[in-house]
């Protein structure tokens, strides 16, 4: 089977960057047609340097990148310094990216890259606010149709919320952009803080990743311990969930993941609870379900698959 063209819509953040790592060590089934960066866990001009620090990481340097939107649609931007430390890919000493960006504007390439394609044959897989994919559905509607699925991480229903009590981060820096996402009419598959609050990298799974060898896998094992300090003290638990990757680990063995098609909407209007996911889990309404939302998963094989990946790169 062809490998699967996916654009990944990025705000690098060491979560996002295992995820990219894993989409670069999986050529015969994913096609990473291209990365666009958004502004997120930090501000654009740093994501857009993370993603190409990781790129180069993965000896992939010839990867596009392109930065996107530096803030969200309607709202002030919102960043997460206090997660992934002031540069967001905080942990590992890596070199600054020679690499250079592409030329252009991260909606525009979106926009004409779905407009080229032969419809349904390009998946984007957003690991940050969904501003980008948000402002190309709103500038060029008909692109919807030519999607082939948006495979995203953000929200959450049992788990609530991670930076307001009720908002996962993703979805609370642009729920605007979100709304937009989630109406778009376009199928949607959401690993959710429910999933990937499973997805722990305990010490045994870091030591793992380290004892790789290779430049990615004891990157990984440090990208992982930074930010693992700050969910160590906040949930009290003895390891970091790994969020990110879930999306890339689903587009390669989906059976990992389990959930329902449930409608989704986001709240828009409610300051108390901006962004939060309103998932109709028990289908207690009537209101048609638009996405696939993820419940479970089985966390051994998600880290096994991802550190026999990162052994490949
Ligand atoms: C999400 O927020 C970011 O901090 C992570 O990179 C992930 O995409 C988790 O809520
Ligand atoms: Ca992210």
């Amino acid at each position: 089977m062809a490998a699967r063209k996916i654009i990944v819509d990025t705000d690098p953040g060491q979560d996002d960057a295992v995820a990219i790592l894993l989409a670069l060590a999986s050529p015969g089934e994913i096609e990473v047609l291209d990365i666009t960066c958004v502004a997120g866990n930090v501000p654009l001009e740093l994501t857009a340097r993370n993603a190409r620090i990781v790129c180069e990481l993965a000896n992939r340097p010839n990867i596009p990148i392109y930065a996107g939107c530096d803030r969200p649609l309607k709202r002030h931007l919102v960043t997460a310094e206090h997660v992934h430390g002031i540069t967001g890919l905080d942990g590992p000493m890596l070199p600054e990216p020679v690499m250079p960006l592409k030329d252009g504007h991260a909606v525009d390439f979106i926009i004409d890259t779905l407009r080229k394609t032969e419809p349904k044959t390009v998946t984007l897989v957003p690991i940050g606010p969904l501003t980008n994919v948000g402002a190309a559905l709103e500038r060029a509607p008909e692109i919807a149709s030519r999607i082939q699925e948006i495979v995203l991480m953000g929200g959450a229903y049992f788990e609530v919320g991670n930076v307001t009590p009720t908002a996962e981060f993703n979805i609370y820096v642009d729920p605007h952009a979100a709304k937009t996402v989630f109406s778009s009419g376009v199928p949607i598959t959401v690993m959710p803080l429910d999933v990937t609050h499973k997805a722990l990298v305990t010490d045994k799974r870091s030591n793992a990743f380290r004892s790789i060898g290779n430049k990615a896998g004891v990157a990984v094992a440090e990208m992982t311990g930074f930010f693992e300090r700050f969910d160590r003290e906040k949930y009290g638990a003895n390891a970091a969930p790994l969020h990110d990757p879930c999306t890339i680990a689903y587009l390669l063995q989906p059976d990992i993941f389990s959930g329902r098609h449930v409608n989704v909407e986001i709240e828009t209007s409610s300051e108390l609870t901006m962004g939060m996911t309103v998932a109709d889990w028990w289908r207690v309404t009537d209101r048609p379900a638009n996405a696939l939302f993820m419940g479970d998963m089985d966390a051994n094989a998600f880290f096994t698959l991802l550190t026999d990946k990162i052994a490949r790169l």
